[in-house]
């Protein structure tokens, strides 16, 4: 088998992959640990087979259409907002991703969040860090329960589930709306199906968004959307910060329109520094780790080096989502 150039677009997150790939094909690695400038991407898409991604890496239109030798791109990554997914089919160049290894610590962290919210867990530990905890009371710290409450999920699918999996065990009673209704989780979990979004939103004391960024869903939830919610309930974003409105979600939250946000994606990314939703105590905001446990980024790494060594053989990939390319190569 002629030996593919594979260009690997970070050298420390997937250490393993790295070596795996590095052991089959040449293997050459951006050392850095922030995304390559693009001309280097415009040269190396004219020189190497394949290239392993993340999600800050622009693989737009421009890109793909000059790129000369690349057959595949495999993202570290289930969302592929940052790639230009018909671009990419038109010109013959297959796009992996990363579905069915991370759902499940994807769900831990959406609890996490929802947790540390409601129950003030990382306002009061940011209050006893700020030297502001003096003498033992509980008001200014107390939470809104999460057993028994009704939680709304925008977007039912591998993540969407297994949040309503981990919901059953806190009793919570659960509603969603998704792009197709999913009546096996219905039968499963016992989740209620509603036709439209804003029966979710105004229905719901937490609202869990795991819809992809797409055109259709870039900045779903905006001032409507939220003045929808009830004013006592939290919304909890670990899907892509452009899908939400960030000036209507600070206004939302300073104006009591709703009680809280825990974001675990933003726009941009990262976050600037003086971004006003940072001056406020009813947000927690986290710097898109809900995927990252170790075993999680791991198996995540091995899928990508997959999908690139299954397409170099001209095999399935085990993610592949334009097999259609291959009709145009
Ligand atoms: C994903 O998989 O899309 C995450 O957001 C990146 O880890």
């Amino acid at each position: 088998m002629p030996s593919e150039k594979i260009f690997i677009t970070r050298s420390h997150i997937i250490p393993e992959a790295i070596a795996y790939l590095d052991g089959i094909y040449d293997v050459e690695v951006w050392q850095q640990n922030s995304p390559p400038p693009r001309e280097l991407l415009l040269e190396k898409v004219q020189e190497f087979g394949a290239m392993l991604t993340e999600v800050t890496d622009i693989i737009d239109a421009d890109l793909l259409d000059a790129a000369t030798t690349l057959k595949v791109v495999a993202n570290r990554a289930v969302g592929l907002d940052n790639i230009d997914i018909p671009a990419a089919t038109r010109n013959g160049i297959l796009i992996g991703n990363t579905p069915g290894v991370l759902h499940e610590s994807c769900a831990d962290f959406t609890f996490g969040l929802m947790l540390a919210l409601a129950r003030n867990i990382a306002y009061g530990e940011r209050k006893i860090r700020a030297k502001e905890w003096t003498v033992f009371d509980q008001i200014p710290y107390l939470g809104t329960d999460v057993h028994g409450a009704t939680l709304g999920i925008i977007g039912m699918g591998l993540i969407g589930t297994a949040v309503a999996r981990r919901a059953r065990a806190f009793d919570m009673r659960i509603i969603y709306n998704s792009r197709t209704r999913k009546p096996e989780v219905e039968s499963a979990l016992d989740a209620e199906w509603r036709d439209d979004m804003d029966s979710v939103l105004r229905e719901s004391d937490y609202v869990s968004l795991h819809m992809p960024l797409t055109p259709d869903t870039e900045y779903m939830i905006g001032g409507r959307e939220l003045e929808m919610m009830q004013s006592t309930a939290f919304l909890i974003n670990t899907t892509r910060g452009r899908t939400v409105n960030p000036r209507d979600l600070y206004d939302a939250l300073s104006s009591g329109v709703i009680a809280g946000a825990a974001i675990d994606v933003t726009d941009p990314e990262p976050i600037p520094f003086n971004d006003p939703l940072l001056t406020l105590d009813n947000l927690l905001v986290t710097p898109h780790i809900a995927s990252a446990s170790r075993q999680t980024v791991r198996r995540m790494g091995q899928m990508s080096a997959d999908n690139i060594i299954a397409a170099i053989k001209g095999e399935a990939m085990p993610g592949c989502v334009n097999p259609d390319a291959l009709a145009m190569g």
